[in-house]
């Protein structure tokens, strides 16, 4: 997979620009950091030009981060001090080197690299979000897993001082999520620590989240404090409040509704007065890499 650079294709100027486009960055329709189908499934409703990355402004002041409330500008306006450094992560489990990492640590051993990837919400709408991160698989190989690692589970901070959001049962706190061993190991499979060349903000996950492309958005736990690999099939904080309508895959799918709307299309947020709603995309255009993880399974079964 072509790999680009930071300070190939991203050049800050070009982020403060608000007319550049996508395709001025030098990616290739079909390029695999924005999946294949972004361009080309996007028919008549929306032209190839219209999708540009969402700037920097709505990616950090509409977010999903239920630790600091349920609405969309609660992460950025009440996460502001929240605390992240120090920061420790363990990875253990069915492991045979458990390992505990410090962000510095992390950093250090794992440079980030740039994805363009379009984060596409269970609630119908989507972004396309530069982020720094690095493969999952990396971090995964250097604590060796044993044959019983079988999936992995993704558990977020548990910080109800910090987090008004956790001092009620919206959820089961913490955060819980979980992948498939091969998804995990899967290359498009990221760790994130920042965004548009930047530190990640804290409304966004600082200073660690995942990010799965293929999948909703809601996969991308945010402040990941201990990543464990597991035999059973781990059950998410989402699945726990609401097993009907959200499943273990939460592929995205335009042919599997959620049970209370469709799934065929998304709002690109920030896309001009009119946010153009483009037709969602198999796997979030993500199929030619991922569709063989899935061989033989009813989609529709496991959702
Ligand atoms: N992670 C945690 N810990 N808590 C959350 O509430 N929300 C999820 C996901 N990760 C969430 C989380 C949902 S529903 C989405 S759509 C994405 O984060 C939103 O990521 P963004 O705010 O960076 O766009």
């Amino acid at each position: 997979m072509k790999r680009f650079k930071y300070s190939e294709v991203t050049p800050e100027k070009i982020y403060n620009n608000r007319r550049t486009f996508i395709k001025n960055l030098g990616l290739a329709a079909g390029s695999t950091l924005v999946g294949s189908n972004l361009f080309t499934s996007a028919d008549a409703s929306t032209s190839k030009e219209e999708l540009k990355l969402t700037d920097y402004r709505y990616v950090t002041t509409y977010n999903n981060y239920y630790e600091f409330g349920t609405g969309k500008s609660d992460p950025v306006e009440r996460s502001q001090k929240f605390k992240t450094n120090p920061w420790d992560i363990v990875i253990d489990g069915e492991v045979e080197n458990p390992i505990t990492l410090s962000m510095e640590e992390i950093t250090e051993m794992f440079p980030s690299e740039e994805r363009i990837y379009k984060l596409r919400c269970v609630e119908g709408w989507s972004m396309i979000i530069p982020w720094l991160g690095f493969p999952l698989n990396k971090i995964l190989k250097k604590v060796s897993p044993t044959s019983k690692a079988k999936f992995v589970k993704f558990i977020s901070v548990l910080d109800p001082e910090q987090m008004i959001g956790q001092r009620f049962p919206i959820l089961d706190w913490p955060y819980k999520e979980g992948l498939r061993i091969d998804e995990a190991m899967h290359d498009l499979t990221i760790l994130v620590t920042g965004l548009y060349g930047k530190k990640l903000p804290n409304q966004n996950g600082s200073p660690l989240r995942l990010m799965v492309p293929w999948k909703y958005g809601f996969k991308s736990s945010k402040a990941l404090v201990n990543i464990k690999l597991v035999e059973k099939m781990p059950t998410s904080s989402w699945m726990k409040a609401s097993p009907n309508e959200y499943g273990f895959y939460s592929n995205v799918n335009p042919r599997v509704d959620h049970p209370r709307w469709s799934q065929a299309t998304e709002r690109v947020i920030g896309g001009g007065i009119i946010s153009p709603r483009i037709p969602t995309t198999m796997f979030n255009g993500y199929g030619d890499e991922v569709a063989s993880l899935y061989t033989g399974m009813d989609l529709k079964k496991y959702f």
